[in-house]
This record gives structure tokens, C-alpha cells and sequence, in this order.
């Protein structure tokens, strides 16, 4: 295989991090892991979902050998439990991609930061650090004028077009689909540095703005997917006080500097050791060749989609004026809109499937639930 089809690039979030301050609700970061565990359950232990799959991946039982095996532990494996290897890794048992990790040598062997290993990720660090970083450190001010930041310290749930509370205390996410309004220069500079819609693969939710709260630190964690890596592209960050360690190893992050390119599989936290609140901008991207990445896209897809329809939640990173919308104009049926950063509710170039209006006003129900995570 060529080494510039192994890695694949998404925008990624990367969740994570934060100091704990005395006396504020943990509930709010706490209930949603076992939301995420629930839906997974929900989708992955459905043979709707699994029927859904066969009728858009056409093949993937008999040509796609790895991403069966993948399936097949999305199916099997126990949710949530960890697998700690040799190297260093910690990985989620449901979501290992086998075969990524060639033992004949042929790829380069695991490392925290794996940018220099591979062209197509050392390219796309400069184009993050040239082509990105700049556009955004325009558009962000609008953005924080228009949507500011949550009260870090507040026990309620986050709801409707905001900024979302994740993962440890101090950090806080918007997707850069609900920010399109406010930084859409960004967000076109992002789809073409990951080039273009299809190439490196569809950058789906976890590409967004994360806040670090300043003085801070978060959560050592590990993303566990080993499919993925995460980008880190500097927006406003103090010079010589932000940055992530990874597998014991720190990384600067500083305005102005180098975008960080991890494998997300190694236990990491980020940290903001200034006075002001840390941005960057966040991407996953996947380790495959173009036809795993789009079978992964369309993957996960239908499953932001299952959970809209069928669960009646609104997945990660959506709004629910953005799902009000696409419910209204159709787009929500078919897959475009589910695969691409800063697709427009009402664009109809996606192309609706044959579903009854039965379903669609079913589909109306969505209540603003909101899920956490992937
Ligand atoms: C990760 O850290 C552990 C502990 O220091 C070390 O043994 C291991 O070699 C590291 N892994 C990599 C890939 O650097």
C-alpha cells in the first residue's frame, strides 16, 4: 500500500481535558458517557441499523475485509471496555480497526505525534498551520461576539446552537457546523486543506472550535479509536503557555506555531497554564485507504442518522435549529448531509431517498434530546 493512503484525514475533535475546580456539578460531564454507551447500544445492536448498512455499502461483507472485522467488534465487543498494549495504546475493544498496523514493517510503528511519518500528514500540517489557522484567528472574535462562551460553572445540560461542556471542566466545544454562521471562511479553508470533500474523507462532527479554559488542565484520556488521529490547529493560544502531552511526551500549542498532529490512541491531556482561555481548532481524521475512509464516513452517517430517525436524538455536535431545518427541506434522509462539515440544513443537493411522508413527519418528533460524544 502506498504510505500516503494509510492516514486518512479527518477533522477531529479532540475531547478532553480540564482542571477540577472545587464545587462545581460534575453531573453534566459525567452523564455523558453513559448516554454515548446507550447509543451505541441502541445503533449497534439493531438489525435495522445493520440492514441500513448493507443497502449503502454495498459489498462491505465480502470486499471490505478489515472494515467486516471492524463491524463485527462494533457488534460483538463489550462497550466501553479498554485494551492497554504493549506500546503504550489504549484502545476501546468495540472500536479496533483490524489490520491497521502492519507487523511486516511495512508502516511506520506507532508514535504520539506521527505527522513526520507520513506526507499526506505533514502536508496537511502546513496547510492547517498557512491555509487555516490565519482565516480563523479573524473569524473568531465574530464568533465569540455572536455565540460567547457557557458558564463553565452551571449544572444544566447545554442546549440549542451553543457552545457544549464536554469532557472534563474548562473545555468547551462548538462544531464548526454550528459555527458556520460566524466562521464560514474557516470553514471552507479547512475543507480545503483536508482536500477537498472526498480525499482525506469528510470531516463528520468532530470538527470544531475548543476552548481551554485558562489555567486549566484536562483529564489524561484516551480516544481509543484506532482508526483515528486528531488535529490540533492553534486559534488563540498564548505562546510558551498552552499545550498537550501525549504518552508522557508535551507538544507546544501557540498561536501563530505548527498545528499538532496525534495519535489520539495514547493517554493525553492538553493544559493552559496563562491567564486568557486557550482556541483551536479540532480534527479527526482516520488511518485507511479511500475506500475504508468513505465506507467509515457513510458508517457513521447512518448512524447519526439511525439516531434522528429511529432513537429521536439529535447526535453530537448537530443543533436543533440545523436538524429542524434539514427535517423540513428532506436533507436529513440522505447521507451528504450527515458526511460534510458546514452543509447547509436546507441543501437540497442531497438527495433524499424514497421515504414516506409518514416517516418524515415520525421524524419530526426529534425533541432536542441531546446525546454526548460519538
Ligand atoms: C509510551 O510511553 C511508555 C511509558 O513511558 C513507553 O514505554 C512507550 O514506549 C511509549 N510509546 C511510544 C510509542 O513512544
Amino acid at each position: 500500500m502506498n504510505p500516503t493512503d494509510k492516514f486518512a484525514v479527518m477533522l477531529v475533535l479532540l475531547p478532553a481535558a480540564g482542571a477540577l475546580s472545587l464545587g462545581y456539578s460534575t453531573s453534566v460531564y459525567y452523564n455523558q458517557r453513559s448516554q454515548s454507551l446507550g447509543l451505541d447500544e441502541a445503533a449497534f445492536g439493531s438489525p435495522k441499523f445493520w440492514a441500513d448498512v448493507d443497502r449503502n455499502i454495498p459489498g462491505w461483507q465480502s470486499e471490505l475485509e478489515r472494515f467486516r472485522g471492524f463491524c463485527e467488534n462494533l457488534r460483538t465487543k463489550p462497550p466501553g471496555k479498554d485494551v492497554f498494549l504493549a506500546n503504550g495504546q489504549q484502545v476501546l475493544a468495540q472500536y479496533v480497526y483490524p489490520g491497521i498496523d502492519d507487523k511486516d514493517g511495512s508502516t511506520p510503528p506507532r508514535r504520539a505525534y506521527p505527522a513526520d511519518d507520513y506526507l499526506e500528514l505533514r502536508e496537511l500540517r502546513e496547510r492547517l498551520e498557512h491555509d487555516v489557522a490565519p482565516v480563523a484567528q479573524r473569524e473568531l472574535r465574530t464568533l465569540l461576539e455572536a455565540r460567547p462562551l457557557v458558564d463553565d460553572d452551571d449544572s444544566r445540560d447545554d442546549s440549542g446552537d451553543t457552545w457544549h461542556r464536554a469532557a472534563w471542566y474548562g473545555w468547551q466545544f462548538m462544531s464548526l457546523r454550528g459555527a458556520r454562521q460566524w466562521m464560514p471562511e474557516t470553514a471552507s479553508a479547512l475543507r480545503a486543506a483536508m482536500g477537498g470533500a472526498r480525499r482525506l474523507g469528510p470531516a463528520h462532527r468532530f470538527v470544531g472550535l475548543a476552548r481551554q479554559k485558562a489555567r486549566c488542565r484536562g483529564l489524561s484520556h484516551s480516544d481509543g479509536r484506532n482508526y483515528m488521529l486528531s488535529t490540533l490547529t492553534p486559534v488563540a493560544a498564548p505562546t510558551g503557555k498552552c499545550g498537550i502531552v501525549v504518552n508522557g511526551t508535551s507538544a507546544p500549542i501557540a498561536t501563530g506555531g505548527p498545528a499538532v498532529i496525534l495519535d489520539n490512541t495514547f493517554p493525553h491531556h492538553v493544559y493552559n497554564d496563562a491567564d486568557e482561555d486557550r482556541f483551536c481548532i479540532i480534527a479527526e481524521h482516520p488511518a485507511l485507504a479511500p475506500v475504508e475512509r468513505e465506507a467509515l464516513a457513510t458508517l457513521f452517517a447512518l448512524k447519526d442518522r439511525f439516531t434522528v430517525l429511529e432513537l429521536q436524538l439529535a447526535p453530537w455536535g448537530y443543533n436543533d435549529d440545523d436538524l429542524g431545518a434539514a427535517l423540513r427541506s428532506g436533507a436529513v434522509y440522505g447521507l451528504d448531509y450527515w458526511k460534510e462539515i458546514g452543509r447547509a440544513p436546507d441543501d437540497r443537493r442531497a438527495s433524499p431517498s424514497a421515504l414516506t411522508k409518514k416517516r418524515r413527519s415520525r421524524g419530526k418528533g426529534f425533541g432536542g434530546k441531546r446525546t454526548a460524544t460519538r
